[in-house]
């Protein structure tokens, strides 16, 4: 099978990527990190295509896709939060950065790929949304927005695509340790590493491996959304303002 992994380079999207490449599938590798793609493609030399792109680069991301006509699966995972501030101190450049990557890359690889799926008539998208996209919290703000627009568009997708054969999941991932915290903390390593601190956290490989197990599913069968946490993570109660009424 062909692959395709936009994020590729790090986390979620390179403990996929090992999957994939220890079952012998091909992999069309996304990321900025040069570094990092060359040394993926050394590990794999038969396996591995490295593209060096941003996935907010519309026109490279559409030019380059769209002479790639035989993707069987495509894992929108590349994203980022940035910040932890509440919405009225956060910076408006973090949420550009948010929305341009996690909603307008997604839209940019899958409007290349999407047609030719529907034309061969099989296909899969795994979309990496994330529980912040259905549960807020402070500082959530702009990052579960893009996240909800994840799953809502996952979900327009499957309607749009009935009768193709082509299938879209939203996967939504609690706590994983990966270098989410580091980005998102803004290399503040202290209190990316406190976010992980005594927690039994999901790692990059438990989510690969449900996204590899998507992927083997047979085509009658579609997972739309997928929610998966760590045990140790569950919901807190509501918040109420006390004060003389
Ligand atoms: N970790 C969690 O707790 C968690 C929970 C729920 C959902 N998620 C979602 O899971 C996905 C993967 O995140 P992760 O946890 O594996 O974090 P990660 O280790 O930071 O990996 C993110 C990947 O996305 C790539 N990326 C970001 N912006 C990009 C861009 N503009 N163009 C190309 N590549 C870009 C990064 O590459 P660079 O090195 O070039 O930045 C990196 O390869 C994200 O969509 C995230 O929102 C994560």
């Amino acid at each position: 099978m062909k692959i395709c992994i936009t994020g590729a380079t790090s986390g979620i999207g390179e403990a996929s990527l090992h999957l994939f490449a220890q079952n012998s599938d091909h992999i069309i590798a996304i990321g900025r990190n040069e570094a990092k793609l060359a040394q993926l493609k050394l590990q794999y030399p038969d396996l591995v295509t490295p593209l060096i792109l941003d996935i907010r680069d519309k026109e490279k991301v559409t030019k380059t896709l769209s002479s790639i006509n035989d993707i069987d699966i495509l894992i929108n995972n590349a994203g980022l939060a940035l910040g932890m501030d509440p919405a009225q101190k956060s910076e408006l450049n973090d949420w550009d950065i948010m929305v341009d990557s996690n909603i307008k890359g997604v839209l940019y690889t899958t409007h290349t790929l999407l047609p030719k799926m529907v034309e061969r008539k099989q296909g899969l998208i795994i979309n990496v949304g994330s529980i912040a996209g259905t549960y807020p919290y402070p500082g959530g703000h702009v990052y579960g927005a893009t996240k909800s627009f994840i799953h809502q568009f996952s979900l327009n997708l499957r309607a749009d695509l009935a009768g193709t054969n082509v299938r879209v999941t939203c996967l939504e991932p609690g706590m994983v340790k990966t270098n989410f915290s580091e980005i998102r903390y803004k290399g503040n390593h202290e209190k990316a590493n406190k976010a992980y601190e005594n927690i039994a956290y999901l790692t990059s490989e438990d989510i690969a491996k449900t996204i590899f197990w998507i992927s083997t599913l047979p085509s009658h069968i579609n997972i739309n959304v997928l929610e998966i946490m760590p045990t140790a993570q569950s919901f807190g109660r509501f918040h109420y303002e006390r004060r003389s009424i």
